[in-house]
């Protein structure tokens, strides 16, 4: 456990929008900062952060809350986990108190793969460093490349013996899991079928000198290995298996120690393996990622588009891979990001370029060389066609469609006249092709809007015809569950975004087991909402308060020291309960049958109930500022778009919870 006292420093310490920094491209936007949401793929912002409150909220998920709460959320941590991450990036010492065999057993699966991980690290970093092996091999490989001391220990290269398991071996012996080391891949297990209970176990790094592949917060995921002998029958490079823990498509090699770099910079270049990284790093160009190999995703574009817009992608200087890599950069068009290639001279690649010239020649090769995508292609297609006028055809069209991809419309319509000229056609063929890809997809965008409008109408219908003051009742009955709940743990049913199988957002049920007072505190903290009625906000702050102090809460010895009238307040709350039903305030034939039963429920309905209604007043009031039509509304109309989302949502969750 760790102690309160470093959890009240890190707190104290602590700030959010440095944090969030790490991990989000933040631009001011007046008191706050605002991003694109870590969450979704969003192309408009409506990730937002408070540095005053502390406190952050996403409009496109829901979600929203504290530092710790943001960390748990984008890196999956478990509550230490995050605060020891703040305590390490925070130079804090972390006291606690020692772990039992019973909790080290506790610590989950993945925690697990991700120590092992984590040890096999240390260990090739220690026999690149201190065996004698490893010096006369590995390290001096690492040196023969060009690599100083300083940049094997930034990436934390290492090397793994030319034993069959002297890891594995070293791994088992430090009391670490076999069961992890072969789902982390790290050891391959082979039944042996004269000793069936000792299965022959082979460390798939052997001889091998090792690259780790670290997480956009610095963790181990996997690791990717390089021959060192001549053996033409076994690959040169070798990679970690996919496993709970590394996904080689949401991966970029070199995120972890380029991400300050990318956001600095505002641009991102993109290489193929570790190699380039490493050496254009060392170089002093830090701003650089690999895609490892695979054709990159859209998992991995993201993770640049939180930090930058821009991209850079570097090609070899060989010709047949260019033109199959050029299909991949669609996608990162699509994604509304600016692309932009640089090619290097034939028979050079990023790696070989830069350990060859200095700082200021690679920086001003990148400068002269780097050529915006669309007329690079463009004066690439027409080179190849020059002669062919089918080919020609097919050439306008495989433009356009990259030209479509770009979500911007003003740029769209930039690049159809510079494309024009390059391939020396009339603007109106190209114009034409675009509109031909165009119609279906403008088809599908409208018909979302129309969608979406239709959703605020009936928002605000109903609104109309709300006469009784629900908000005064669902505060009131938010009170008599601190009063009559607080202290009871629950189990709360609730949708959270999570990541399927093909890596994208959807909504799925996970139950959290929680006390009442904190399910009510850290929900309405999501909206940042206090209360309105002014003696139930005090008495709101006084309940939770001591709530979170007093574990044998009671009921009586709260109200003997609250002021007369506060205690008229509450006494009249607990008494006419029976009288205001508000739960299942919209579909009033169904109430629980046994209340305790349905404790969770209720709380989650009511807590529910308040944030819908608190959206659509604030929507029906954005919606007034922008009938003033001499004003800019841009600004309400986005924020009115953000709320019809987080209202769509909350409704799931609520139609969810009444069912
Ligand atoms: N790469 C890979 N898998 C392979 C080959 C290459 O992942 N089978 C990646 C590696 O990340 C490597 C980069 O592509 O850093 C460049 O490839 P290559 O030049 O072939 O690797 P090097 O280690 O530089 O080999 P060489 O010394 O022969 O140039
Ligand atoms: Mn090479």
């Amino acid at each position: 456990m760790i102690l309160k006292s470093t959890i009240d420093k890190v707190y104290e310490t602590a700030r959010l929008e440095e944090v969030i920094g790490d991990f989000v491209n933040l631009k001011k936007s007046g008191s706050n900062f605002k991003g694109l949401s870590p969450f979704s793929e969003e192309r408009t912002p409506s990730f937002m952060v408070s540095p005053v409150k502390q406190i952050w909220k996403d409009f496109s998920s829901g979600k929203g809350g504290n530092v710790v709460a943001f960390l748990m959320e984008h890196e999956h941590f478990t509550y230490p986990e995050a605060i020891k991450y703040l305590a390490k990036k925070y130079n804090i010492e972390v006291e606690e108190t020692e772990r039992t065999d019973e909790q080290k057993e506790e610590a989950n699966e993945r925690e697990s793969m991700y120590l092992v991980s984590e040890f096999a690290q240390t260990h090739f970093s220690e026999m690149l460093w201190n065996s004698e092996l490893g010096k006369a091999i590995g390290l001096s490989y690492f040196k023969e490349r060009g690599f100083t001391d300083e940049t094997i220990k930034k990436f934390r290269l290492g090397y793994c013996l030319d034993q069959w398991d002297g890891f594995t071996t070293a791994a088992l012996d430090k009391s670490y899991k076999l069961k992890y080391l072969e789902k982390t891949g790290l050891t391959i297990v082979k039944e042996d079928s004269n000793n069936p209970n000792n299965p022959k176990k082979f460390d798939r790094f052997k001889g091998r000198v090792v690259f780790p592949i670290h997480s956009m917060s610095g963790r181990v995921l996997g690791f990717g290995g390089r021959i060192l002998t001549n053996d033409k029958k076994a690959a040169k490079y070798l990679n970690s298996p996919e496993s709970d823990i590394y996904h080689k498509s949401k991966v970029l090699y070199g995120i972890y120690h380029a991400k300050q770099a990318i956001a600095k910079e505002d641009n991102c270049y993109l290489v193929e393996g570790y190699t380039d990284v490493i050496q254009f790093y060392q170089r002093g160009i830090q701003n650089v990622v690999a895609s490892s190999g695979t054709a990159l995703t859209p998992e991995q574009i993201r993770l640049v588009n939180r930090l930058t817009k821009n991209i850079t992608v570097l090609f070899d200087g060989d010709a047949a891979g260019l033109r199959a890599s050029l299909r991949g950069v669609d996608l990162i068009l699509e994604q509304g990001m600016n692309v932009r290639v640089c090619t290097f001279p034939e028979g050079e690649d990023p790696d070989s370029f830069s350990k060859n010239n200095d700082y200021d020649d690679v920086v001003e090769y990148l400068q002269q060389h780097s050529k915006d995508f669309i007329q690079f292609k463009a004066s690439l297609l027409v080179k190849e066609a020059a002669n062919d006028p089918i080919k020609r055809a097919d050439t306008v069209r495989d433009i356009v469609n990259s030209i479509a991809k770009i979500p911007d419309r003003i740029k769209k319509e930039i690049y159809i006249q510079e494309c024009a000229q390059i391939m020396n056609i009339s603007e109106s063929v190209l114009f034409n092709t675009l509109a031909q890809i165009g119609k279906k997809e403008t088809a599908e965008a409208s018909k979302k809007v129309k969608q979406e409008q239709k959703a605020f109408d009936v928002v605000k219908n109903e609104q109309v015809q709300e006469k009784v003051d629900v908000q005064y009742l669902l505060e009131r009955k938010i009170i008599e569950l601190l009063l009559l709940y607080g202290q009871k743990r629950e189990k709360f049913e609730d949708l959270v975004l999570k990541e399927n199988e093909e890596g994208d957002l959807v909504l799925e049920p996970e139950s959290i087991e929680a006390k009442v007072y904190e399910k009510i505190f850290l929900d309405l903290q999501d909206d940042e909402i206090e209360l309105a009625n002014t003696n139930f906000r005090s008495i709101y702050k006084m309940l939770i308060n001591e709530l979170n102090e007093n574990e044998s809460f009671s009921l009586n010895s709260f109200m003997t020291n609250l002021e007369q009238d506060v205690v008229k307040e509450l006494t009249s709350i607990l008494m006419e309960e029976e009288k205001y039903q508000i739960h299942d305030w919209a579909r009033k034939d169904i109430y629980p049958k046994d209340k305790e039963e349905e404790i969770a429920q209720l709380v989650s309905e009511t807590i529910l109930t308040l944030r819908c209604f608190l959206i659509k007043k604030r929507m029906s009031v954005l919606q007034e500022q922008t009938k003033d039509s001499g004003k800019d509304n841009r600004e309400a109309l986005e924020e009115i778009v953000n709320y019809i989302h987080l209202n769509k949502l909350l409704n799931k969750k609520l139609n969810r919870v009444l069912s």
